[in-house]
């Protein structure tokens, strides 16, 4: 794991690390006095190796013996990072980076053993901190070994060098798209409905339907995801949801849940005087059986308030671990 840090006048000093070089996280400072962070950096590289403890992860660096400045306090908040020294005399400081409620104290919040001061707040999903592993090498490095920033002010003047930089920050900078996904999801629970259920219902139906009906956790997930855009783009929310899904699951899936829309309005158009019958323009396709039964059995059907829907905690995990597949790893595209 490496941690740089870039000192910007205009944000303040900033870290960012990685673990094997695949997983960035960056540490804001902005927000808090830079005088210590400063004094931190002036050391040079510090290095250590992590030790996660359950709601925090820290390493110890025997030499940065910085005094405090601003507020010290042992309760902080998850996605702080806090400089921290041991009790008088033991000569041990550290960097702790706080991702969930630690087990000193009551376990209720995440706490230090003795007072530390908080230097910053982790950029990223704290959870890509509760998942570096002990004993993963760490080091902070001074400005001077800083990421930089590109040359261009347009695109058309970049160098090699700006996109390799853009390119090597690329994860950094990428949101939590499975959590930004749950709350698309979530919201749909307020969504105006004169269904008998409400559209999250219908969606957690829906999944729970595929599930006993002994479908692959991607297709789970794609089934609890059909109708995620119908809050957002009510006009095409079957290519909404399909768009969001695309990179990370089967080019099929991804195919089924793009029409299921059209497949759908074969339960209720002819009721609106228009033809039901529309997914026959797709009838010769490898996967149209597919897509007719995604309907048939999972989506039309999942408007009972009688049903034994399962809630949405028993579908997280799926959600989390399907949207966290290097993206057009499952071969639907190249790019
Ligand atoms: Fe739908
Ligand atoms: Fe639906």
């Amino acid at each position: 794991m490496t941690l740089t840090s870039n000192a910007d006048p205009e944000r303040g000093p900033w870290f960012l690390v990685t673990v094997d070089g695949r997983l960035p996280i960056a540490w804001d400072s902005s927000a808090v006095s830079s005088g210590m962070v400063q004094k931190l950096l002036g050391f040079g590289r510090l290095e250590g190796e992590a030790e996660n403890i359950g709601g925090e992860v820290f390493f110890y660096h025997y030499h940065a013996d910085v005094p405090f400045e601003g507020s010290q306090k042992e309760v902080f908040e998850v996605g702080d990072l806090v400089y921290w020294r041991a009790p008088e005399g033991s000569g041990r400081f550290g960097i702790l980076a706080f991702y969930g409620n630690t087990t000193f104290g009551d376990g209720t919040a995440p706490r230090a053993s003795s007072p530390g001061v908080r230097i910053g707040k982790i950029v990223a999903d704290p959870e890509k901190i509760g998942r570096i592993p002990t004993g993963t090498p760490i080091s902070i490095q001074g400005p001077d070994l800083g990421l930089g920033q590109v040359s261009f002010r347009s695109m058309d003047a970049g160098t090699k060098e700006d996109f390799a930089l853009l390119q090597s920050i690329e994860e950094l900078e990428r949101p939590d798209l499975a959590g930004d996904v749950l709350a698309l999801l979530t919201a749909l629970a307020n969504a105006p409905s004169v269904y008998q259920v409400n559209r999250l219902t219908h969606s957690l139906q829906c999944a729970t339907r595929a599930m006993r009906d002994g479908a692959d956790e991607e297709l789970v997930v794609c089934a609890l995801l059909h109708d995620v855009g119908d809050l957002h783009a009510p006009d095409n929310h079957a290519a909404f949801a399909a768009t969001l899904l695309e990179p990370f699951v089967s080019e099929k899936n991804a195919w089924i849940v793009r029409h299921h829309g059209i497949f759908q309005q074969y339960y209720y158009f002819h009721h609106l005087g228009q033809d039901r019958n529309r997914r026959d323009a797709f009838r010769d396709h490898p996967w149209f059986a597919d897509c007719e039964q995604f309907c048939h059995r999972w989506d039309q059907v999942s408007f009972d308030p009688h049903y034994d829907t399962l809630p949405l905690s028993t579908f997280e995990p799926l959600l989390r671990r399907v949207f966290s597949r290097p993206a057009w790893s499952q071969g639907s595209k190249s790019e």
